[in-house]
This record gives C-alpha cells, sequence and structure tokens, in this order.
C-alpha cells in the first residue's frame, strides 16, 4: 500500500514539473531560464535502446567527403534522428560529439536537481570532455544539432565549440526540445565561437517530416547566399567571415545593386584605408586588430589590416586567410578592392 501511495505522488510530481505546463518545482538556474515548460517526459526509460549508455559509433570522417557535415550531441536519440535526416536530404557527412563520460538515465533526471546535467547547467563554465577528435577541415557548412537542456545548449556543446575554429564556415545550429524554442541558445554559441557566419537556428520535434526539415534547407541556403558579400583585392577572389551586425547588411545593401570599388592606400605600415564614398551605420568600439581584420572608421572608410591596431572601430568582419598571405596580399603597395552583393 505503501508503495502504492509513493509511486503515485511520484507520478504526480513529474506531472507538476514536466507535464502541466506550472513552473518546475525546482528552480530555474538563473542563466538558463527555460523558455516554455516541456511537455513530453524527455527522459527515457533506461531500458530504452535508443538511450546512449557508452559513445556510439561515429562515422569515419574519410578524405573524400562532402563540404557539409551534420554534426550533433545527443543523449536519447532525439536530436541525433532529426540530424540524420538532415544528413540524407543534403547528402552531408554525419559525425556525433561524443561525451568522455556517457550520460547515464540518472545523469538525466531533471526531477532531481542534483544530477549530473542539471548540475553541469547550473554551473555556466563547465566543459564537459569529448571522446572523439572531431575535424571541420573541408566543411563550409556545419548543421550543429543539440537538445535543450534548461533553454541552453548542453554544456559540451560549448567544449566542443570553444575548441574549434570556424572561420570560413557557414553554421547552422538546430535542436530538439520537450516543447522550449531554441531561444539564445544559438547566439551564446556563436558568441563563444567567435568565429564562422552563424546563421539564426531552429527547433524541432523529433518526428518533424522530411518535407519540413527539406523547407527549413532551401531557407537556410537562401540566407547564406543572402549574406554573400564577394570580395576580390587587385581581382583575386578572397573568403570572408562577415560580422551580423547593421554596418555588414547596410554594406550589402550597398553592394547588391553594383559592385563598391574602394581605392586603398597603405597607411601606418599596418593597414590598407579607402573610403567608400558614403557613411554606413556604426557601433564603434575600442578594438586592437589582428591580421585580416576589416573595419568601418569613422562610419565612411573601410580599413582592411595586415598589422595590428588599437582604435574605436566597427568590426565588419575577416579575411579568411593566414596571416602571412595576409600580408602578401596587403603589405607590398596601394590595392583595389571589390565588394560585390549577392543578395
Ligand atoms: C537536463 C535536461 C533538461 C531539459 N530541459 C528542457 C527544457 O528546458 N525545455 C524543453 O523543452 N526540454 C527540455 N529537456 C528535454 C530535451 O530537450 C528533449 O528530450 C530532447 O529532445 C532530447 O534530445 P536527445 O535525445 O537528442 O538528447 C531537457 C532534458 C534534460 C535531460
Amino acid at each position: 500500500m505503501k508503495k502504492q501511495i509513493a509511486l503515485v505522488l511520484i507520478v504526480l510530481l513529474s506531472l507538476t514539473l514536466f507535464g502541466c505546463g506550472s513552473s518546475p518545482a525546482q528552480s530555474i538556474p538563473t542563466d538558463t531560464p527555460i523558455q516554455e515548460t516541456p511537455t513530453q517526459t524527455p527522459t527515457p526509460a533506461p531500458e530504452q535502446d535508443a538511450f546512449q549508455t557508452e559513445p556510439p559509433a561515429v562515422e569515419d570522417q574519410n578524405s573524400a567527403h562532402s563540404n557539409v557535415l551534420v554534426l550533433c550531441f545527443s543523449t536519447t536519440g532525439t536530436t541525433k534522428g532529426v540530424a540524420e535526416k538532415i544528413a540524407a536530404l543534403t547528402g552531408a557527412d554525419l559525425v556525433e560529439i561524443v561525451p568522455a563520460q556517457p550520460y547515464t538515465a540518472e545523469d538525466l533526471y531533471y526531477n532531481d536537481r542534483t544530477t549530473r546535467a542539471t548540475v553541469e547547467q547550473n554551473t555556466p563554465d563547465a566543459r564537459p570532455e569529448i571522446a572523439n577528435e572531431i575535424s571541420l577541415n573541408g566543411y563550409d557548412t556545419v548543421y550543429l544539432g543539440y537538445p535543450i537542456w534548461w533553454g541552453q545548449a548542453p554544456r559540451i556543446m560549448s567544449t566542443f565549440i570553444e575548441s574549434h575554429d570556424f572561420t570560413g564556415i557557414t553554421v547552422i545550429p538546430f535542436c530538439t526540445s520537450g516543447s522550449s524554442d531554441i531561444g539564445q541558445s544559438d547566439d551564446t554559441l556563436a558568441a563563444q565561437a567567435g568565429s564562422g557566419g552563424w546563421l539564426q537556428g531552429r527547433r524541432f520535434s523529433g518526428n518533424v517530416s522530411e518535407d519540413e526539415l527539406q523547407m527549413w534547407i532551401n531557407e537556410t541556403g537562401g540566407a547564406k547566399e543572402k549574406r554573400a558579400l564577394r570580395v576580390t583585392i587587385n581581382g583575386n577572389e578572397v573568403a570572408v567571415d562577415w560580422e551580423d551586425n547593421e554596418s555588414v547588411r547596410a554594406l550589402l545593401e550597398l553592394c547588391v545593386e553594383q559592385p563598391l570599388v574602394i581605392d586603398m592606400s597603405m597607411y601606418g605600415g599596418f593597414e590598407q584605408v579607402g573610403s567608400i564614398g558614403q557613411s554606413l551605420p556604426r557601433n564603434d568600439s575600442q578594438t586592437t586588430t589582428q591580421p585580416g581584420d576589416i573595419v568601418l572608421y569613422s562610419g565612411d572608410q573601410i580599413v582592411i589590416f595586415y598589422g595590428s591596431n588599437s582604435w574605436a572601430y566597427t568590426k565588419l568582419g575577416r579575411l579568411a586567410l593566414p596571416a602571412q598571405e595576409v600580408t602578401e596580399l596587403l603589405g607590398n603597395g596601394d590595392v583595389v578592392v571589390t565588394i560585390e552583393g549577392k543578395g
């Protein structure tokens, strides 16, 4: 009898936490608010096959790979299922982020605030170790999938993000959840990466259809194109990681009609500077530039650095080239830069 009462109490408690739309009994981490209360219990029974109790086999990242990678972290197989569909639709390679210490059912039991996943989410600088080596070499597009944990990406995603360089890569985040939206989780990861062109992410349910995914893939392809600005320096096309800010958007608008041709001059032994001919929105902040940085100076001039300087600029982007190539390209006389919008 006591057992039956206890069972009823447990069921009622679970419903209060995640099933009935009321606030979770446990305090929500201040930095990781849950946007919505999940409507389905995310932690499956431990005996479920999909549950990852040991690192799953990781697909070989062979040399003859696609230039699109679908990368995911998934503990109960939901995000992985969506990732598999995206990979099939895009012909992409698929790789999982495997935790060095696998998450058990108990680790994921969020109704208890002392369990591992919840403790990690409550610890902003927690960086769970990753078991597998993952290379982004040769990829220009990465679909990045993860489950929502307490309104944010699991901390292991930050471990991955902070140990990889996304320069020259378009990153397209996606997530699964009980019901919460992607919230700020994609922006947080983009800020932690500090490189790459990050698109707005999207939340999917585990049973999202191929049709819905295909529509999203088409949209993201469009968004990627829209953000594309083609840059040449003395006629040589160079890849640029553009910032996502109003100055870059205004620059894109300016270049869509006709290419912007800027006659640049070497200045100070560390930069090339040239006038745009009109002012763009600016949001200057004190910056110490690195070779390859592209900034807006005084609202109406573009500066590209082959050395370094400290001044108040608005960051526009960065040449996706090694420092030595930047010096060769920019440090040997005045250059003509063309910027062409493809919006
Ligand atoms: C610790 C933890 C916290 C969670 N927090 C949320 C949340 O804030 N909002 C939500 O809708 N779902 C939440 N969930 C549910 C998961 O996001 C959901 O089950 C997800 O699809 C699991 O994906 P996976 O199987 O790929 O790991 C949480 C799950 C866990 C384990």
